[in-house]
């Protein structure tokens, strides 16, 4: 391994796109990988062995919803010494599928809730679901397994917040993510659907920070970085912590950026070994060297890495600029714009649609 770049921590394994549920904010990309495309038991299995000697210490088990997966404990089984935590719509989360999985070596249990009521979140999702949540959160409590609730936020559920947190620590969550939606993949389709206005955010984080003296539930805020006028440290830098895996085999330095103007590695040709620390892919925005003006010469390019590539890319149409979420951005102009177009319907996700981003 190349000794000049350190090993990742963390590795998203999106083992399908398949999914029961069709949320339009979804970060999967809105060309989903189909399930004949997938790799299969013995690829996964390999991919976590090699995941595992190469030093990641946290695997996300997701998708799409990984439980559509009938191979999964046997996935789950091969990621030997790696903190597993299995990601789900709790769609097909049975005790017995649970009691199978966390013998396989689930460590801990991520939710997602769309909403605080059951008509509210089976909208946004597409499809029946409140209630199998409802009982999943029951059959991981039951269990034993640490529970965290996901919840993605936008502007059809952020004035419920006080209510969203109420039903997480109702459910026995220890952690809940307000997730402000980020606009990659389908929530890039559904950007003007999502988008939330300035008073909506301001209020939610108000509602959130008077929670903090009241509960020990960890509440994490995912920031909106359109509303913020600074960029995030989008996955703590390219190629510096994190990897995704794609259900098709391709390694991805973050979860958006399947639609990046790279050539993406896949397991099937490389070791992960090679994908991380030597591929061009992995190497494209990894440091400091790559950066324009204003990040080369400001002080905060080693806090937040200039930003998000995936954003950048998706807003000027070049991955090398400067995130324009920056104040400091000379595209900075084309998010405040963005911020005030708020009035389509949802495109729900699906296999077989392709549509544009709004
Ligand atoms: Fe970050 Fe670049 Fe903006 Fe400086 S100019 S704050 S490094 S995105
Ligand atoms: Fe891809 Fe930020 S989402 S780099």
């Amino acid at each position: 391994m190349n000794a000049t770049v350190p090993p990742p921590w963390a590795m998203l394994a999106e083992v399908t796109h398949g999914c029961p549920l069709r949320c339009p904010y979804c970060s999967n990309p809105a060309e989903l990988v189909r399930r004949s495309a997938e790799l299969d038991t013995a690829d996964w299995s390999r991919v976590m062995k090699q995941a595992a000697a190469l030093g990641v210490v946290h695997a996300h088990i997701s998708g799409g919803e990984p439980l559509v997966r009938r191979d999964l404990a046997e996935i789950v089984a091969a990621a030997e010494g790696i903190y597993c935590q299995l990601v789900t719509s709790g769609v097909g989360l049975t005790a017995a599928r649970l009691a199978e999985l966390a013998a396989a070596g689930i460590d801990s249990v991520q939710l997602s809730v769309q909403a605080h009521t059951a008509a509210a979140s089976d909208r946004i999702a597409g499809r029946a679901s409140f209630a199998a949540k409802e009982r999943a959160a029951a059959v991981v409590k039951d269990a034993g397994l640490p529970l965290g609730l996901n919840v993605v936020l936008h502007r059809h559920n952020l004035d419920t917040v006080h209510e969203i947190i109420e039903l997480g620590i109702a459910w026995g969550a220890a952690r809940i993510e307000l997730a402000n939606t980020q606009f990659y993949g389908w929530g890039l389709v559904n950007r003007r659907a999502l988008m939330p206005s300035r008073a909506q955010l301001a209020r939610a984080a108000r509602v959130v920070e008077s929670w903090r003296h009241r509960t020990d539930v960890e509440l994490i805020w995912v920031v909106p970085d359109y509303f913020d006028g600074v960029a995030k440290p989008c996955m703590g830098g390219w190629g510096a912590i994190s990897l995704t895996v794609a259900p098709d085999g391709r390694v991805l330095p973050c979860p958006a950026a399947y639609g990046l103007p790279l050539d993406l590695p896949s397991v099937r040709d490389h070791q992960l070994e090679w994908i991380w620390s030597e591929s061009p892919a992995f190497s494209a925005y990894r440091g400091t060297d790559w950066m324009p003006e204003p990040c080369r010469g400001c002080p905060r390019k080693t806090e937040d890495f200039g930003g998000c590539r995936c954003q950048a890319f998706a807003l000027t149409g070049d991955a090398g600029r400067t995130d324009p979420a920056c104040v400091l951005s000379p595209d900075h102009g084309l998010i405040t714009e963005l911020t005030r177009k708020n009035d389509a319907e949802f495109v729900y996700r699906s296999m077989s649609h392709r549509p544009a981003a709004t």
